[in-house]
Formats: structure tokens, C-alpha cells, sequence
């Protein structure tokens, strides 16, 4: 049997990346799902795709996780949808980089915005529901930079960092009343959108290498020498998600191939 056979699931930041991983993997462990993104036409075609490959029910929204009412009565509708609320897996981010004398302040602001207020917003109102169905588990997407700075990159640990308070804080108010809230620290996703699309481009030009050259440096970074991929972080959430993970809770567990050791 599935180990998530029958469960509600809220996925934020669905659309595409690891976002969209975790939607399959949570389908594929018998969730119904319902899939929040800003961009409404990609998370429709995740929902369609996810749907058609494990026969359960994935439904999409456009909801921007900055918006607190809005997530409020999105939560609700989600929960009405699917008939209860198990797991919600805030996995919405952003990352800009910048340097830091230069760094403009309306954006640092908007990274803390999605990242982190994003993250408190939709993780308050998980619970909110999930205390009135008897539980749940709440798993946020951090990253190995809420645990330590990353060069040229203030905006980004800075929300991953404040997460991790957010993720022990909830945890303590709620550990008592069955909702466990955890969060899961990958190391690069050298093979996702975020990456290929951006990241190589900002980081050859806030580190003043060429392009080619940043891959290989950030595996050089990794003990076990190869990129973190979308299932070695779906697994955990899994996990998390699941009820072996039932003694768990305010934990920030890395996936990095032993990179934060370095
Ligand atoms: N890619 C990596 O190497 C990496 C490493 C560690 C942690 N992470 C974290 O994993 C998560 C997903 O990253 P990704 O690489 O898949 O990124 P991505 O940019 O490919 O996907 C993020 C998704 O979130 C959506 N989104 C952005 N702002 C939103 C908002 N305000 N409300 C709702 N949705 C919004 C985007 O439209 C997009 O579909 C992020 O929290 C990121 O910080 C990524």
C-alpha cells in the first residue's frame, strides 16, 4: 500500500522545479492534492500531468503565498475540496543575488516576503485547519543556506534562517495538538529550473567566473561529488509527511550529500 494512501496535501510553489516533484511524489503515495502557484497555466499543466500519471486527484490555484488573506481563504477552499487537510509542504521561494552594499532594498524585502512571510502565512493557516481535522504534518522546503551565509546571497539565508524559527516555533505551539511542523535543508539542485535558467548566469557574475565553471565548483563543494536531485528531497518530505516520521517535530534535516559538513 501506498504510505500516504488517502491523505490531503497542500503543495505551494507547485508549478515547476521541486515543487512540482513533490506534487508527483505525494500523488504517487496516494495524495489528493491541491497545487498552488502564482503562474495558474503551469501549475494547470503539472495538476493535468501529475493527475493522468497516478489517478488521483490533483487540482490547481493561482495563489501568491505573500498575500495573507488570500492564502487564508485558499487554505479553506483546499480543505473543502479534498474533504480535509493531512500535509501542507510550503515549498514556494524565490532567490535573488546580490551584492550587499549594492543590493537594492525593496528586493531584499520582497525575497523575505515569499520566503519567509510567505512560508509563517501559509504554514499558521495549515494549521489553523489541520488542528480542526485532528493533526497533521506541515513540511517546509528551507535549504542548506538556512544554516549557514551564503556568499553574495543576504536576502535568501536570511529567509531560510528566519524559516527555521518559524518551523521550531509552530512546532512547539502545536506539538501538543497533533500538527508537526519540520523542515527539509537541500543542497544544490544543480539540474533544476532555478539553476539552468538563473542561477549559473547571477552566481558566474557575483563570483566573476565563467558559467561553465560554476557547476563544477559547486559539486566540488559536495563530499558524495554529484548534485542533490528532486528525489533525494522528495523522500524526506515523504517521510516527514508520513506517520514513521510521528515523533517528530521543529527538526531541519539536510540533504546535501554532506556538504554542510564542509
Ligand atoms: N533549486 C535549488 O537548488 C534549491 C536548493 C535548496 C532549496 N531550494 C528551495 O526549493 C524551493 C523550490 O525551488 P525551485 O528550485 O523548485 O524553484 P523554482 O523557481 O523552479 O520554483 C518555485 C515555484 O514557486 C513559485 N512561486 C514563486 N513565488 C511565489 C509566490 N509568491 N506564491 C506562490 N508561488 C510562488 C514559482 O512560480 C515557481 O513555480 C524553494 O523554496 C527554494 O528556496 C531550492
Amino acid at each position: 500500500m501506498a504510505r500516504l494512501d488517502g491523505s490531503k496535501a497542500v503543495v505551494t510553489g507547485g508549478a515547476q522545479g521541486l515543487g512540482a516533484a513533490i506534487v508527483e511524489h505525494l500523488a504517487e503515495e496516494g495524495c489528493d492534492i491541491v497545487g498552488w502557484d502564482v503562474n495558474l497555466e503551469a501549475i494547470q499543466a503539472t495538476a493535468k500531468d501529475v493527475a493522468a500519471k497516478t489517478g488521483r486527484s490533483v487540482h490547481a490555484r493561482t495563489v501568491d503565498v505573500t498575500d495573507a488573506e488570500a492564502v487564508r481563504n485558499a487554505m479553506d477552499e483546499a480543505a473543502q475540496t479534498l474533504g480535509g487537510l493531512d500535509i501542507c509542504v510550503a515549498n514556494a521561494g524565490i532567490l535573488i543575488a546580490g551584492d550587499s552594499i549594492e543590493f537594492d532594498a525593496a528586493q531584499w524585502r520582497k525575497v523575505i516576503d515569499v520566503n519567509l512571510v510567505g512560508y509563517f502565512v501559509t504554514a499558521r493557516e495549515a494549521a489553523r485547519v489541520m488542528l480542526e481535522h485532528g493533526g497533521g504534518s506541515i513540511v517546509q522546503i528551507n535549504s542548506k543556506s538556512g544554516k549557514k551565509g551564503s556568499y553574495k546571497n543576504s536576502a535568501y539565508a536570511s529567509s531560510k534562517f528566519g524559516g527555521i524559527g518559524v518551523t521550531q516555533s509552530l512546532a512547539l505551539e502545536f506539538a501538543d495538538r497533533g500538527v508537526r511542523v519540520n523542515s527539509v535543508c537541500p543542497g544544490n539542485l544543480l539540474n533544476s529550473p532555478l539553476w539552468v535558467n538563473s542561477l549559473f548566469k547571477q552566481y558566474a557574475q557575483t563570483q566573476g567566473i565563467p558559467e561553465e565553471e560554476v557547476r563544477q565548483k559547486y559539486i566540488n563543494q559536495v563530499p558524495m561529488r554529484r548534485s542533490c536531485e528532486y528525489r533525494d528531497v522528495t523522500n524526506v518530505v515523504v517521510f516527514l509527511a508520513s506517520s514513521d516520521a510521528g515523533y517528530m517535530t521543529g527538526q531541519a534535516i539536510n540533504v546535501t550529500g554532506g556538504q554542510e559538513m564542509r
